[in-house]
């Protein structure tokens, strides 16, 4: 006689309730460390494929408004370039995502120095950041949808930075076609952090033609400006009047050449977990929201994309191909004191969510 348990899996439909998880082989790290992809199917069939180098998104499908699958981030399907000079696509960043100016600051008296590798600056979490190590995995499906938890520690000294850190980075794509990235951290000693994902969004064909005409809204009346080396001068400056203004809908091409693009950390108007962004693709029909409990979000447009990086599909990424909305700190928040501060102590775990909700218009 077959078992309860027995009989519900000989019944059970393709399509699981709550999703699927697979694993597969992604290559090598260079130090030899075997990296996996794994792919979390909701039960839509919407997907979402995570390394564990790097704690990457490496490729993500969400329907169209005629119902059809097609890729929105940007992402190669070698592991190789993401080694080299892929800019942080997808990636997890840490430990201090953004620029930390001059790759120096004081924290309880003593100094620390971080790789400058920036024009002048740190940015990143340095030369080998979070991006370009192999975190551990562990898989779960919950009624939400499938996730899976990456971890690393990140060792007291490492890239400069003082106190052994182990973060966990969890995603999980629920099954109303959100995708949750929750962090935690914890420390041995105070240090800086800033952990974002910087997936390179394109709602309309995933970087084959660029992305002016999908419709951005931001929540943030105010942002940060900086200097030349992209360093905040510490002030919050209103949007109103400037080409930085998305606080009514508008296409992210309308104002975009004044600029060079955006590369700029905007203060969203109100405190804890809020919508800060609304994006539109008019072709597609698909939507995004970015939800998070961050004080900043860094909207970048792929000023540095050059058509030198061949991805998915064959597809050339070129400038102004994609956009980032990177939920975080306020750059540079280690040297300045107006900012929010970044600093994270023994004791008091740091927690973060932010959410990419899509879905459709007619
Ligand atoms: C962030 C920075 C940009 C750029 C990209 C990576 O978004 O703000 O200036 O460095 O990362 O190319």
């Amino acid at each position: 006689m077959l078992s309860t348990a027995a009989l519900l899996l000989a019944v059970a439909p393709l399509t699981a309730p709550n999703g699927s998880i697979s694993k597969a082989p992604f290559g090598k790290a260079p130090d030899g460390k075997p990296v996996f992809a794994y792919t979390l199917t909701n039960a839509k069939g919407a997907s979402a494929k995570v390394l564990t180098w790097g704690a990457v998104l490496n490729r993500l499908q969400m329907p169209d408004r005629e119902g059809k699958l097609g890729d929105v981030v940007l992402g190669l399907d070698s592991l190789k370039p993401y080694e080299g000079t892929v800019p942080y696509f997808g990636a997890t960043v840490g430990r201090y995502a953004n620029r930390i100016a001059k790759g120096r600051f004081t924290l309880n008296g003593k100094t620390y120095k971080l790789a400058v590798n920036n024009g002048p600056n740190s940015l990143h979490g340095g030369l080998k950041g979070y991006d370009k190590r192999v975190w551990k995995a562990v898989p779960r499906t919950t009624p939400e949808g499938p996730s899976l938890t990456l971890n690393l520690v990140d060792p007291a000294g490492t890239e400069g930075y003082p106190g052994t850190v182990s973060v966990s980075v969890t995603y999980t794509l629920t099954n109303a076609n959100a995708l949750r990235i929750a962090y935690r951290a914890t420390t041995t000693a105070p240090t800086p952090i800033n952990l974002t994902n910087h997936s390179y969004f394109n709602l309309k064909d995933a970087g084959e033609s660029d992305v002016r005409g999908h419709l951005l809204h931001l929540y943030a009346d105010r942002y940060t400006p900086t200097d030349a080396t992209l360093i905040p001068t510490g002030k919050l400056t209103p949007v109103a009047g400037t080409p930085y203004d998305f606080t009514k809908t508008k296409a992210i091409g309308m104002d975009m050449d004044a600029v060079k693009g955006y590369d700029v950390n905007y203060v969203p108007s109100t405190k804890g977990f809020r919508q800060v962004a609304g994006v539109v693709e008019p072709t597609t029909g698909r939507t995004l929201q970015c939800w998070t409990d961050q004080p900043g979000v860094q909207l970048y447009t792929s000023f540095f994309l050059d058509g030198t990086i061949t991805g998915r599909h064959g597809t050339k990424y070129d400038q102004y191909h994609a956009f980032c909305l990177e939920t975080q700190h306020f750059p540079d928040s280690p040297n300045q004191k107006n900012f929010p501060s970044s600093i994270l102590t023994p004791g008091k775990p740091f927690v973060s969510k932010t959410e990419y909700r899509f879905g459709v218009v007619k």
